[in-house]
């Protein structure tokens, strides 16, 4: 802390004597009298770490925020990830009236891109012994258990086959996607269970067994843990009994 005083004291002292009267007159004038005083005062900031998820265009993303309150100077916000220093990050300072600063910084990024690792933010300012760091841990994903049944079915005598597709206990949740030949007439279901913070998803494709006799029905499942899409196909027999 550096603390400056200048004092400025002026006396003037005014002897007058009058001739006429021989009065002595001693007038004394201290009104020059300036204190200015310097004084530079350090706030340490309150410091918090907090973080948030949005869904934008399906995908989902984390918003860690570091805010550091009322401090004088400004506090020096920095962030790691996996050990290295991130720059992409927007930050804004709010000034006081009081002279002190509100500094916000928001590392926004897609889930994915660091599920599961830990978010450093680090924050110094002049009143610490050392840099303050913060830890913020993202959600982990996790792959669901891919699997493909078929069932069949008799209905008013005709035979119906249903193409069951699921991605069970994945976080987030799995899309699934059906390849179909072109003259596909059957009827798509979809279905989504959560369990304990992962989702199941299920989709089933049905109709009747002779409609695609030796044709292939693909079901593909996309999932942001899997680095390319998951392929089920199901041949079916050319000929099947009815
Ligand atoms: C005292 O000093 C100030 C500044 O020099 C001056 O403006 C003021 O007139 C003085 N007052 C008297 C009573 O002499
Ligand atoms: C803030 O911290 C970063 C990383 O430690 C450093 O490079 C930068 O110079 C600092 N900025 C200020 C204004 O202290
Ligand atoms: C400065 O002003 C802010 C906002 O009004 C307030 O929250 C904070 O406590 C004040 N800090 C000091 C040191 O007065
Ligand atoms: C995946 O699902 C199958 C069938 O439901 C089951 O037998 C298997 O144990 C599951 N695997 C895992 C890793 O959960
Ligand atoms: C079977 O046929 C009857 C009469 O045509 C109809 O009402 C019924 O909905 C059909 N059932 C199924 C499962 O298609
Ligand atoms: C819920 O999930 C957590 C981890 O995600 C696991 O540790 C726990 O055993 C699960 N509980 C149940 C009832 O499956
Ligand atoms: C559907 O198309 C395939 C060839 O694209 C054909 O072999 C099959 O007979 C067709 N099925 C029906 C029910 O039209
Ligand atoms: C179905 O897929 C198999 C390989 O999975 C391929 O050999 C075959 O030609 C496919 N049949 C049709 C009708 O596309």
């Amino acid at each position: 802390m550096s603390f400056f005083i200048f004092l400025l004291f002026g006396v003037f002292l005014n002897t007058v004597v009058s001739e006429n009267s021989k009065r002595l007159l001693i007038h004394k004038n201290v009104t020059e009298l300036e204190e200015t005083l310097y004084l530079t005062v350090l706030v340490p900031p309150d410091v918090y770490i907090s973080s948030s998820a949005q869904t934008e265009n399906e995908d989902e993303y984390q918003s860690i925020e570091c805010t550091t309150f009322n401090s004088k100077p400004a506090a020096n916000i920095s962030w790691v990830v996996s050990g290295l220093i991130v720059d992409s990050i927007t930050q804004t300072t709010n000034e006081h009236l009081n002279g002190t600063f509100t500094q916000r910084s928001v590392y926004r990024f897609p889930t994915y891109l660091h599920e599961g690792k830990d978010i450093t933010c680090m924050v110094d300012h002049p009143t610490f012994t050392e840099v303050k760091t913060m830890m913020i841990q993202v959600p982990s994903y996790t792959v669901p258990n891919m699997t493909v049944q078929i069932y069949t079915t008799n209905e008013n005598e005709t035979e119906y086959k249903t193409i069951e597709c699921t991605a069970a206990k994945g976080k987030p949740a799995a899309k699934i996607a059906w390849v179909l030949p072109e003259n596909k007439s059957g009827e798509i279901n979809y279905g989504i269970t959560a369990d304990n913070g992962t989702e199941t998803v299920t989709s089933t494709y049905r109709f009747p067994a002779h409609l695609h006799e030796g044709q292939n029905i693909t079901c593909v499942i996309e999932h942001p843990k899997l680095a390319i899409k998951e392929v089920k196909t199901v041949s079916l027999p050319a000929y099947c009994k009815y």
